[in-house]
C-alpha cells in the first residue's frame, strides 16, 4: 500500500474543487492511501470524500496575535490528520528555517498531527555535490526531541529543482537519495532490532510527479508513495497516479 498525497496549493475554488471530487469518485478503484491537502478554505468541502484530510502548513504556537496563520488545534477542529510542515516553497518563498521546522513538528507531536516533513536540496547544492550534506541537515534539526512513540512521522523528499518543471529526478538519483534517507532515519530514530522507527516511517518522492511517470517511481524501492502538485489538480491524471500498481 501506497501513500499518495495531492498538494493543491493556492488554487480551486469550491466548485472546481466539487467538480473535482465528482470525476474522481467515478475513476477512483482506492488501492492506495489518499491524502488531500486543499488550502484552507475547502478543508471542510474536503472532509468526508472518502480521503484523508491533510493541511499545507501550520503556526507553531499555541494559539494567539499571529495573524493569517493557523493553528494545530484549529486544523485537529476541521478534520484535518497530516500538516506538510516545511515545503520548499514555505522555506523558499516565506523564509522558513530548519528551526521553525522543528517548532512546527513538535507542534504537531502536541497534538496528535502527522507531519509530512518536507526535505530536499537546491540545483546548486545537487550540483556542488552536497546533497547528503543537505539532507542531513534538514533531517537531523527537523526531528531534534520529536520523539516517534505516539506519531510515526511522514518525510517527503522532493529536491527543488524538480519542483513545477516538469524535470523528474532520474531513477537513479531517487534510489539513491531514498536510501540515503532510509539510513539517515534509521541512524536518528534506531532501526526494527533496536526498537526504534527509522524502518516505519514512510520516504515519499515528490516533484514533477503525472500519472505518465507514477507507476516507476513507485515502483522504486524505499518509495513508499508520491506527494504530487500540478497533476493532483486534475481528477483524471489523480486517479491514474492513485490507481497505479507499483511493480514491488
Ligand atoms: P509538482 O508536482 O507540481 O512538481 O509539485 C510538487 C510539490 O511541490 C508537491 O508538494
Amino acid at each position: 500500500m501506497k501513500i499518495i498525497i495531492a498538494n493543491w496549493k493556492m488554487n480551486k475554488t469550491g466548485d472546481s474543487a466539487k467538480e473535482f471530487f465528482t470525476e474522481f469518485a467515478s475513476l477512483n478503484k482506492n488501492s492506495n492511501t489518499v491524502i488531500i491537502c486543499p488550502p484552507f478554505t475547502l478543508l471542510h468541502l474536503t472532509k468526508d470524500k472518502g480521503f484523508h484530510l491533510g493541511a499545507q502548513n501550520m503556526h507553531q504556537a499555541e494559539k494567539g496575535a499571529f495573524t493569517g496563520e493557523i493553528s494545530a488545534t484549529q486544523l485537529k477542529d476541521a478534520g484535518v490528520k497530516y500538516v506538510l510542515i516545511g515545503h520548499s516553497e514555505r522555506r523558499i518563498i516565506f523564509g522558513e528555517t530548519c528551526e521553525t521546522v522543528n517548532k512546527k513538528n513538535l507542534q504537531c507531536l502536541l497534538h496528535e498531527l502527522i507531519p509530512v516533513v518536507c526535505i530536499g536540496e537546491t540545483l546548486e547544492e545537487r550540483e556542488s555535490g552536497q546533497t547528503n550534506e543537505v539532507l542531513t541537515k534538514q533531517l537531523s534539526i527537523a526531528f531534534n526531541s520529536f520523539s516517534s512513540e505516539t506519531i510515526t512521522p511522514i518525510v517527503a523528499y522532493e529536491p527543488v529543482w524538480a519542483i513545477g518543471t516538469g524535470k523528474v529526478a532520474t531513477l537513479e538519483q531517487i534510489s539513491e537519495t531514498h536510501q540515503f534517507i532510509r539510513d539517515r532515519l534509521q541512524f536518528h530514530f534506531g532501526n526494527a532490532e533496536k526498537g526504534g522507527s527509522g524502518d516505519r516511517i514512510s520516504v515519499l518522492y515528490g516533484g514533477s510527479v503525472t500519472d505518465q511517470n507514477a507507476q516507476e517511481i513507485m515502483s522504486i524501492p524505499n518509495v513508499d508513495g508520491v506527494l504530487v502538485g500540478g497533476a493532483s489538480l486534475d481528477a483524471k491524471k489523480f486517479a491514474t497516479i492513485v490507481n497505479t500498481q507499483p511493480q514491488i
